[in-house]
């Protein structure tokens, strides 16, 4: 790939603006070309493009072309950056009436210079706010896509449309479908803005001649006016790429123009950036319905602030994985120590989770065209769910991974929508560290609160992802929870429901269609506050559990768990795969003796605190602290 920087435009009003500026604030800038002002943090803008394009891995040559007015000031900057002078380039023009035009500009490079390779375009005197982009990911999606790209930002309040080239793009391919070079009120509703930051295939440069003697005027033959030429009629396909910065300096524009920006985006990016960033996602149970890994069933869950994990997410010059010193133990006290710890815990740390969701979000991001600031970042947890006892510990770790991780990209709902998360968390655990898991605990940890989830099959067909209702969280009966101290001692055989449930048992088929109506059945219970029938509900969903997976397949301690709570009268049920109960009690007393009983018989015991944040079902990630 070869890089063409293109500042070859007469900035010739902000020249005069300068010259004729009475401050004398100015004085020292006379003459000087647009891209030799200073940029954002005080070196001049064609630095700032310099070092984002000074790759060798990336770029095997960088052009610059300028005009005949200014070469000698792009000579001499040449000679003081590192930059080839042979490589500058010089379209022999004097006066913004004589120009030619940036399609012929790098019509000019790619001839004279004989180019005949991939080309990005950057018009090098454009301000932008923050430059800390990341070419490599940009060129990954050009590539992926295989058509031309376009670089584009969202315009600021108060930016006119009407001064640039303003982009539709189609959310689903990143197909850019419709171009307006500087549309007229009312053209488009988009505010999305091209900037000159393109990468064309070598063979489409071939059209650049074609363009050039259409148009032969030369207010005509501006890069805009060629991709609106390229998309609305030559139907050549253009993807686009979002950058969460701004471009300034376009065109003509005055020194109000210049100052004005370069205060705005200074102060912006002077702004004391947020230190760390901490999320968490909370465990959950799962008050009734079918299990969930893909039997298209309904059931409803609840997110719970007894338990939950936490990540935290801060800027550093490497790009850390912090192992938490418990989960992810490197040292030991000794070989009796790690045979103690290994049996108890196994192997599978937290510290996986992290990197898995990291990978996948870079290849998220990459697929989608969502570009990222190129920062490192240093990612640790902590986490109190307890472990093997299903109450969605690891999915916990990856949907807190993901709040941060958005939240320090910037990433908007509209870039991963909630819908869609609770799927990129199943497919981390999924895909990359092959766990089997179904959708449930991601939905219920990514909207939080008291979630009734439709997975029928019609609407997992048509739109990839369940219906989520979002249930008053604040009318629960007081639910009570206990688990196995030691869940490694359990002795669950692993079940092969699965396996009949896809042969078409209809056993099974037949199960999991009255877990649906259970469900249904429980969801006006709890809107109802009909406490005796949500009880019986559970247990019947507790005894079909116990028909189709066999007592065999509980082991005993969860079959002895149960046995408490019913010599109490309680309703009861797993609240995941095994490894906990949960039920209520009405009555404050009896609360009091089934605590007792569990605890003597050495289970832990906890009353469940529902987390049901106010905005429930409505907000994503927000951050519990900054520090
Ligand atoms: C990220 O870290 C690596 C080394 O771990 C370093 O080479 C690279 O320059 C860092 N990137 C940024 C943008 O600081
Ligand atoms: C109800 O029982 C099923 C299957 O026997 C079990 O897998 C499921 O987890 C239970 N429902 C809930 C919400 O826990």
């Amino acid at each position: 790939m070869i890089c063409i920087l293109l500042v070859a435009g007469h900035g010739t009003l902000l020249e005069s603006h300068i010259k004729s500026d009475q401050s004398g604030l100015y004085s020292f800038l006379e003459d000087v070309p647009k891209a030799l002002l200073p940029g954002v943090g005080g070196k001049k803008i064609l630095d700032y493009w310099w070092k984002a394009v000074n790759t060798r891995q990336i770029f095997s040559e960088v052009y610059l072309v300028t005009n005949a007015d200014k070469y000698k000031h792009y000579e001499r900057w040449a000679t003081a950056n590192d930059f080839p002078v042979d490589n500058i380039i010089n379209d022999g023009t004097t006066t913004y009436d004589t120009r030619l035009g940036a399609v012929a500009d790098l019509e000019l490079a790619i001839s004279s210079k004989k180019l005949n390779d991939d080309i990005m375009v950057i018009a090098a005197d454009m301000l932008c706010a923050d430059q800390n982009f990341d070419m490599a990911q940009m060129i990954k999606f050009f590539r992926l896509k295989g058509g031309e790209l376009a670089i584009y930002y969202e315009m600021e309040e108060g930016e006119s449309v009407s001064s640039r080239g303003i982009v539709e793009v189609c959310p689903e391919s990143h197909r850019i479908t419709r171009f307006f070079e500087k549309p007229q009120h009312g053209e488009t509703s988009s505010r999305m803005a091209s900037v000159v930051f393109y990468c064309f295939q070598r063979q489409t440069l071939l059209t650049l001649e074609t363009f050039l003697s259409n148009f032969p005027k030369t207010e005509d033959r501006v890069l805009g006016r060629y991709m609106e030429w390229l998309i609305n009629s030559a139907a050549v396909p253009v993807y686009g790429m979002k950058l969460p910065t701004g471009f300034q300096l376009i065109g003509q524009v005055g020194l109000p123009d210049y100052t004005k920006w370069l205060a705005h985006y200074s102060a912006v990016k002077s702004q004391p950036r947020v230190k760390a960033i901490t999320c968490r996602a909370y465990a959950r149970i799962g008050i009734i319905g079918n299990p969930s890994d893909g039997y298209y069933g309904k059931t409803i869950s609840m997110t719970i602030s007894n338990f939950w994990a936490e990540v935290t997410i801060s800027e550093s010059k490497k790009l850390v994985l912090v192992p938490h010193p418990l989960n992810d133990p490197t040292e030991f006290g000794s070989l009796l120590d790690l045979h103690y710890i290994s049996r108890k815990e196994g192997y599978l740390g937290g510290l996986r989770l992290l990197q898995a969701t990291c990978k996948k979000f870079y290849q998220y991001c990459s697929e989608k065209g969502i570009a990222l600031s190129k920062q490192n970042f240093t990612l640790k947890y902590n986490v109190n769910i307890p472990r093997q006892v299903g109450l969605a510990g690891s999915s916990a770790i990856v949907s807190a991974t993901l709040k941060c991780l958005m939240k320090f990209y910037n990433l908007k709902d509209d870039d991963l929508p909630k819908s869609f998360q609770p799927n990129f968390i199943l497919d981390v655990e999924k895909e990359e560290l092959f766990i089997t898991a179904g959708l449930q605990d991601r939905v219920v940890q990514v909207y939080e609160g008291l979630i009734f989830m439709d997975f029928s099959r019609s609407i997992m067909e048509e739109q990839g992802y369940g219906n989520y209702i979002p249930m008053d969280g604040s009318c629960t009966p007081p639910f009570w929870l206990a688990y196995l101290r030691d869940p490694s001692d359990s002795g669950v055989i692993h079940n092969n429901v699965r396996q009949r449930w896809l042969n078409g048992d209809p056993e099974v088929i037949e199960a999991m269609t009255i877990f649906a109506e259970l469900t249904d059945k429980a969801k006006l219970a709890i809107e109802e506050k009909n406490w005796k029938e949500l009880g019986e509900l559970m247990n019947r969903n507790l005894s079909l559990r116990r028909s189709i997976f066999t007592d065999a397949c509980l082991g005993p301690g969860n079959l002895r768990m149960i046995e408490i709570a019913q010599q109490h009268g309680c309703p009861v049920k797993l609240p995941g795969s095994g490894g906990a109960v949960i039920g209520f009690c009405v009555d404050p007393q009896k609360m009091v003796e089934l605590k007792k009983s569990y605890q003597e018989a050495g289970f832990v015991f906890c009353p469940v605190v529902p987390y049901c944040p106010k905005n429930a079902g409505q907000n994503t990630g927000a951050p519990v602290s900054k520090s």
